[in-house]
């Protein structure tokens, strides 16, 4: 057999299937455009719906390299050689095209002839009545009957993901890893139906052909399709000729770094290896999820995400570390896996801030969340509710960890209880902004309602109420005061996308009106945010939609600017610059790219005369609908990672400027006006910020700046071109008036001084109290040793206050008297502190005390 790199075997099961006339598709985001589902969890997800007839395939077969995300096993990860969470998929899709027959045929032909594995390795499980696939595997491939297994519907059908959709029988293939297995319990008849793990499935064939309903029915799919998939770490496993795919490639980075960083090796100590494991798994699922947009936080996605992230903290912390570690582990993940995923390093910076971040959040709280466990299980053998609870909701401890850590203490959880907290927390907040889960299945019900968006060209239109959603229900109508989303069968509002934002306007209706003040998407609903004035709208009523004009015209003026100044910064600076985030408004727009550096005066400049420069040229701005394709053909800019339909929509200006985009836009440069660029400045590292204006706006902004100049030319007495040299003036007058008075204070102090002096020089006074006024504690030092060498022999105590509300005071003593003991009496007769050494000492407190009343307080 050939040992191969997970890199090779990648490229070459793509390159077979492309052999076999398959489209190779980029891997599709971890989240799925599905209500249904979390995460991608397999390399079918991203074609749910063209499996299911809802969508028509743009390629009849199709293979990917797909990364995915399972989350139902996270605690067996680290403890068995081939639990996972984030794993990749190699698959090969047939939409209608092939099925069967070809199906066993590619897997065959890949496993034995391309990857060169000994038929004599390989076995089969079929579905328990599928004699077709019995069939084929035997006749067509010639594989001996005693290596077909047939099993029930718990091990050979595959599907739905999620609570409904496609699914079908399936046949998977197995690896016999020869292994002498010691719990096998009958080595002589074991095969793939035994429990031991001598046999390892590598890929599953999927005869998808049914589809199950919510309630559990079966149908027939009008299309039969094909669904495969192989796990690359297992047929890398298998590749390599090791047991566990912590030992491939893929992983061995990961250990290595583990090694180094905890200085402990690998393969000594079980429990430090489990450790290692889960670092391993969970810093590349954690770095994935970050790249695909999810960001910790207590509620699903984000939450898996945080557990990921705190579990592997916890492994850390049994390392031995007290401190941020994983972040360092985007290293490797980039170093592995960023080549074949352009988003790794791509969201690089991100990715390690994010996890780091919270890493701290959950080191503060650790130890103590530690302690308790430790506390609890010292004197029980339950860890009760309350307890899972309070290490949850103050110690940041999500239960899979309590759970981990009880099972290595042998001591008890009360799940139910916990769970049953859990809930009425979850209530609570429910109670306070309505339910979560409920409001998601009140949007769910409704996915499928269509609104047709008509606001490229029109902003006017009449349109028919489809439903009104108030508090996460659906109503059937809203009343005058009222607010809640509205869905229309056609609107001219656009939905917030993109980084444009979502347009304002008015509706009407008979006997009523309200106002729209926002408009946005959740999942393909298209929902305005509508207020009623008058009246009553209801469900079915047929109104007028009007969209606020000058806004929109505004934004598109800034979102059009927004593709210049892309355009402009990649000529002006270089293609490494890319689209990082944007926000499209009426008022700005800002723009964050990729770039190391700030831009200089005469780079912004440059940009800016560009954007200006086909501005005054007034190019029409052109849109056309094409095949994704076509637009990545035609050199059309597309944001990564963002998701785009077969159809896109490209914005042209002129050879300027070609991008993907569904905004709004003017419809020629000229009607953008003009283009300032307002401030330039970093985000995270490798990103800068620019913001910008256009239209209106700079006419805004310069009647503002004008009125500022003149305001200040009237204040300054001075024509607006003198203003710079004036203020320079002021300020130059400023500074000398300034030190006058300083020297005036000094002399004024000093003769004031000098007076106090010859006084107690002629009574004999020994204490001598002194009134610095504002002095800094610098001067007043310096005071207390001008007084003290002068009287020779005695106390000195120089008050100060160069606060408001607030006096200090120093004490310098000759020898007899003790200065710190004077300060602390002092200090104490005004409620202060006050301490030093017996020759010095000072204090003060926190409001104003005059000499004076000091002098009297010592007197008395
Ligand atoms: N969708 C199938 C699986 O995940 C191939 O096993």
């Amino acid at each position: 057999m050939k040992k191969l790199s997970s890199a090779q075997i990648r490229k070459m099961f793509l390159d077979f299937f492309k052999s076999k006339g398959h489209k190779i598709l980029p891997s599709s985001s971890l989240i799925p455009d599905d209500p249904q589902l979390l995460f991608t969890v397999a390399g079918m997800v991203p074609f749910k719906k063209i499996f299911w007839g809802l969508e028509k395939p743009k390629y009849p077969r199709v293979a990917t390299v797909q990364k995915c995300l399972r989350t139902n096993d996270i605690e067996n990860v680290g403890k068995t050689p081939r639990h996972q969470t984030m794993f990749e998929m190699l698959g090969n899709f047939s939409f209608g095209d092939y099925y069967k027959k070809e199906a066993i045929e590619y897997a065959w032909e890949f496993l034995t002839k391309w990857l060169e594995i000994p038929e004599e390795r390989l076995w089969v499980s079929i579905y328990e009545d599928d004699d077709e696939a019995y069939e084929l595997w035997t006749e067509n491939i010639g594989l001996e009957p005693r290596k077909i297994v047939r099993m029930g519907k718990e091990d050979n059908f595959w599907g739905p993901v999620g609570p409904s959709g496609p699914c079908g029988p399936d046949s998977e293939i197995f690896y016999d890893t020869m292994l002498d297995v010691k719990e096998c319990p009958d080595p002589d008849k074991c095969d793939p139906t035994c429990d031991c793990d001598r046999f390892l499935e590598v890929w599953n064939l999927v005869f998808t052909g049914l589809y199950q309903n919510e309630k559990g029915e079966i149908g027939e799919l009008e299309r039969k399709n094909i669904d495969t998939g192989m796990g690359l770490e297992r047929i890398t496993a298998v590749m390599q000729n090791v047991e566990s795919v912590f030992e491939t490639d893929l992983f061995i980075p990961f250990i290595k770094k583990s090694e180094k960083l905890f200085g402990k090796s690998y393969g000594k100590n079980e429990k430090n290896d489990i450790s290692m494991r889960v670092i391993a798994d969970h810093s590349r699922a954690s770095a994935f999820l970050i790249a695909d947009g999810v960001f910790p936080s207590n509620t699903e996605r984000g939450y898996v995400l945080r557990r990921l992230i705190r579990r592997a903290v916890r492994h850390g912390k049994l390392l031995g570390k007290d401190e941020p570690f994983l972040y360092k582990f985007v290293d490797v993940v980039n170093e592995v896996m960023g080549e074949f995923y352009p988003e790794i390093p791509e969201k690089y910076d991100l990715i390690k801030e994010t996890i780091k971040a919270e890493e701290e959040r959950f080191f503060n709280t650790l130890d103590q969340g530690l302690a308790l466990i430790e506390k609890i299980v010292s004197s029980s053998s339950t860890i009760s509710s309350e307890e899972a609870f309070k290490l949850y909701d103050t110690y940041g401890m999500p239960l899979d960890i309590t759970l981990e850590i009880a099972k290595e203490k042998g001591v008890k959880v009360e799940v139910d209880g916990f769970n049953a907290l859990m809930e009425e927390q979850r209530k609570r907040a429910r109670e306070k902004r309505g339910d979560k889960a409920f409001v998601g299945r009140t949007y769910e019900k409704l996915a499928n309602t269509k609104t047709e968006f008509i606001g490229y060209d029109e902003l006017k239109c009449d349109a028919k109420v489809v439903a009104i959603i108030s508090n996460g229900e659906s109503v059937s109508e809203l009343r005058a005061g009222e607010e809640g989303e509205v869905v229309f069968d056609k609107t001219p509002f656009y939905a917030e996308k993109g980084g444009q934002i979502g347009d304002t306007g008015i509706c009407r209706w008979k006997d009523g009106i309200g106002k729209i003040s926002n408009t946005y998407l959740n999942g393909s609903l298209h929902l305005h945010q509508l207020k009623v004035e008058r009246g009553t709208l209801e469900v079915s009523m047929e109104a007028t939609l009007e969209v606020d004009e000058e806004r929109r015209n505004d934004t598109a003026r800034n979102h059009t600017a927004t593709h210049l100044l892309h355009a402009a910064l990649r000529k002006v600076l270089g293609e490494h610059v890319k689209q990082a985030g944007s926000l499209v408004s009426f008022d700005r727009l800002r723009f964050d790219f990729t770039h190391m550096k700030p831009l200089t005066k005469e780079e912004i400049q440059k940009v800016e005369d560009m954007v200006n420069a086909v501005i005054l040229e007034a190019v029409p701005v052109t849109t056309e609908i094409m095949s994704l394709e076509e637009a990545k053909e035609s050199g059309a800019m597309a944001l990564f990672n963002e998701k785009y339909s077969d159809e896109v929509r490209v914005v042209s200006v002129g050879n300027f400027s070609k991008e993907l985009c569904g905004g709004t836009h003017v419809k020629n440069t000229g009607n953008i006006g003009s283009f300032v660029i307002l401030e330039e400045k970093a985000t995270s590292a490798g990103v800068r910020r620019i913001e910008a204006t256009s239209g209106r706006n700079t006419l805004k902004m310069i009647r503002e700046m004008r009125t500022e100049i003149e305001t200040l030319s009237k204040e300054l007495n001075t024509p607006p071109n003198s203003l710079v040299q004036k203020v320079k003036e002021v300020i130059k007058e400023n500074s000398d008036l300034s030190d006058r008075l300083t020297r005036v204070k000094e002399k004024m102090l000093k003769r004031m001084l000098d007076e106090t002096l010859e006084k107690a020089k002629k009574s004999s006074q020994e204490i001598v109290v002194f009134d610095a006024q504002d002095a800094s504690s610098a001067q007043a030092r310096n005071i207390a040793d001008m007084a003290l060498n002068s009287i020779k022999n005695g106390v000195v105590i120089v008050i100060f206050s160069p606060k408001k509300d607030k006096s200090s005071f120093v004490v310098k003593s000759s020898g007899r008297v003790k200065a710190n003991e004077v300060a602390k009496k002092i200090a104490s007769a005004f409620g202060g502190k006050g301490g030093g050494r017996l020759d010095m000492a000072q204090g003060g407190w926190n409001k104003k005390v005059s000499a004076k009343e000091v002098d009297e307080a010592l007197k008395a």
